[in-house]
C-alpha cells in the first residue's frame, strides 16, 4: 500500500486530500524533525536496556519491596528465568492481596518457587525476627542474592514521622532496616560455599549527591523529607562500602578470597508509587495534577521496566561476579560514585558504632515495652479468669439455693397432702 501511494504521488502529485500544511516541504521537515528530536528525547529519558543473562534457575534471590514499583518488576523478571524468590514484605502471607499477588505472579513465571516472609522494616524486631529465623538453620541455607528495594519516602510539606519504635521512618525503613538485616545474615553469606557468586544489591538514588554530612545527626529543626531521605541513601552507601569490607575481611576456612559482592544501582527516575507519592506531594490535588500533566511524566521518568534494568544488569552482568565489590551501577555500566565520603573509612566507623548502639538502645527499650505489656496481657488474663471463676460460683451457688427453694417447696407440698 505505501509503495503504489508513493508512486502515485510522483506520478500525479499529492491527492486533493491532503492537507494544506503538509504541502510545504519546509514545514513537512519542521514537523519531522520535532517529532524524531522527541523520541530521541523519550529513548533517552527511557535509559539503558539490560542485556545481561545468567541461568537463575535454582538461584535462592531475597528482595525487599518485591511487590511494588521497581522491585516487582525486578522480582518477576529473575522469577521468570527461574530464580526461587522470597518476597519480604510487611503483609503477612496469609493477606489476600499478597496471596492473589504470588498465585498471578506463579502463574505468569511458570514458577512455583515465590514465597513470603513477613518482615516489616519499620521494626528492628521484625527484621531480628526474621533474620534470626532464617540463619537458625544447619548447613547454612542457599542464599544467592538479596535485593534491597524496600524504601520509603515523606512526602515534601509532610511532617516527620517515627516509627513505633521511635526511629525516623526514612532511616529505619531505607538504610538501619538493611544494616540490621546484613548484619545478621553475615554468617549465612559468608558460609556459602566458594563457587556461588553471592550479590547483595542496593538500590540507592542519585540525591545522595545533595545529602547532609553524615557526621552530624539532622536535627528536627533542620529536618526536611529530601534531607531525610537523601541522607538515608548516603548512609546505606557508606554502610555497603563498609559491609563489603567487613565480608573481605573474612578468612574463609577454604582460604579462598570472599565470593560475597555488594553492588549498588542508581535506578533513575522512574514512575513508581514511591514516585508518585512523592510528585503528588501525597495528596488529592497532588493526584489530581499528576493525573492532569501525566504526558509530562510519562515523557521525562522511566517505566519500572526500564528502572528495573540497572538493577538487573547488577543480577546478572557475570562481570559483576568477578573482581572487587562495592561498584555502583547506572544505565547499566559502572559509575564512579559522586562523593568522596562514600568511601570514607572514618565516616562508615562512626556510622556503624552509631547504628549498633541506636539499635542496641532500641531494641533494650522494645525489650522492656513487650515485657510490660506481656505482664499487663498477663494480669488482665489473670482478672477475666478470675471474674469467670466467681461468676461460676456465683451461678453454682444460685443454682443450689434454687434447688433447695424447690426442695422446699416439694416438702411443704407433701406435707399439706399428708395432712389432707
Ligand atoms: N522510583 C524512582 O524514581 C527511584 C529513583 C531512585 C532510586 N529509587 C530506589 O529504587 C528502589 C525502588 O523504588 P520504587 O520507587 O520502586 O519504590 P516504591 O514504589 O516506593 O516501593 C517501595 C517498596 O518498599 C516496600 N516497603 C515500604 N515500607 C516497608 C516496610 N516498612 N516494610 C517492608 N516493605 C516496605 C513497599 O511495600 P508495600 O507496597 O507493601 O508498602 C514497596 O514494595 C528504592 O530503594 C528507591 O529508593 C527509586
Amino acid at each position: 500500500m505505501p509503495i503504489p501511494f508513493f508512486f502515485a504521488v510522483l506520478e500525479n502529485g499529492l491527492p486533493e486530500w491532503w492537507p494544506e500544511w503538509a504541502r510545504d516541504p519546509w514545514t513537512v521537515f519542521q514537523v519531522a524533525a520535532t517529532a524524531g528530536f522527541l523520541y530521541v528525547l523519550k529513548r533517552y529519558f527511557s535509559g539503558a536496556l539490560s542485556l545481561a543473562e545468567r541461568n537463575m534457575h535454582g538461584r535462592v534471590v531475597m528482595i525487599t519491596g518485591g511487590t511494588s514499583g521497581i522491585g516487582a518488576i525486578v522480582a518477576e523478571q529473575l522469577a521468570a528465568r527461574g530464580a526461587q524468590v522470597i518476597l519480604l514484605t510487611h503483609l503477612p502471607p496469609s493477606n489476600p492481596f499478597l496471596a492473589d499477588y504470588i498465585g498471578e505472579l506463579r502463574a505468569r513465571t511458570n514458577n512455583q518457587m515465590i514465597y513470603a516472609e513477613q518482615v516489616d522494616l519499620a521494626s528492628l524486631h521484625s527484621v531480628r525476627q526474621f533474620a534470626t529465623k532464617w540463619i537458625d538453620n544447619a548447613p547454612p541455607r542457599r542464599l544467592d542474592m538479596i535485593i534491597l528495594c524496600a524504601a520509603t519516602l515523606t512526602p515534601p510539606g509532610k511532617r516527620r514521622i517515627e516509627t513505633e519504635e521511635g526511629i525516623e521512618e526514612m532511616w529505619m525503613v531505607n538504610y538501619l532496616a538493611n544494616f540490621h538485616l546484613l548484619g545478621i545474615l553475615s554468617p549465612a553469606l559468608r558460609a556459602q560455599p566458594f563457587d556461588r557468586d553471592v550479590r547483595i544489591i542496593m538500590p540507592t538514588c542519585s540525591s545522595y549527591i545533595k545529602s547532609p554530612s553524615l557526621d552530624n545527626a539532622l536535627i528536627k529543626k533542620e529536618w526536611s523529607p529530601g534531607k531525610a531521605y537523601a541522607r538515608s541513601k548516603l548512609a546505606l552507601m557508606v554502610f555497603g562500602q563498609a559491609f563489603q569490607k567487613h565480608l573481605d575481611a573474612y578468612e574463609r576456612p577454604d582460604k579462598l578470597p570472599m565470593n560475597s559482592r555488594v553492588i549498588f544501582v542508581d535506578p533513575g527516575f522512574s514512575r513508581t508509587p514511591g514516585m508518585r507519592r512523592w510528585l503528588t506531594r501525597g495528596s488529592l490535588w497532588g493526584l489530581f495534577v499528576y493525573l492532569a500533566t501525566y504526558l509530562v511524566s510519562w515523557f521525562f521518568l522511566k517505566s519500572p521496566l526500564m528502572g528495573a534494568q540497572s538493577i538487573l544488569c547488577a543480577a546478572m552482568d557475570p562481570d559483576l561476579g568477578k573482581g572487587q565489590g562495592g561498584k555502583l551501577i547506572k544505565e547499566c555500566i559502572e559509575v564512579d560514585f559522586a562523593r568522596l565520603d562514600v568511601k570514607d573509612e572514618v565516616v562508615a566507623k562512626k556510622l556503624w558504632e552509631a547504628s549498633d548502639k541506636l539499635i542496641e538502645k532500641t531494641e533494650k527499650e522494645q525489650a522492656a515495652v513487650r515485657v510490660l505489656e506481656k505482664k499487663r496481657q498477663d494480669e488482665k488474663e489473670k482478672e477475666k479468669k478470675e471474674s469467670e471463676k466467681a461468676e461460676e460460683i456465683e451461678s453454682l451457688v444460685n443454682s443450689i439455693k434454687k434447688g433447695k427453694e424447690a426442695e422446699k417447696k416439694t416438702s411443704r407440698r407433701k406435707g399439706k397432702k399428708s395432712a389432707q
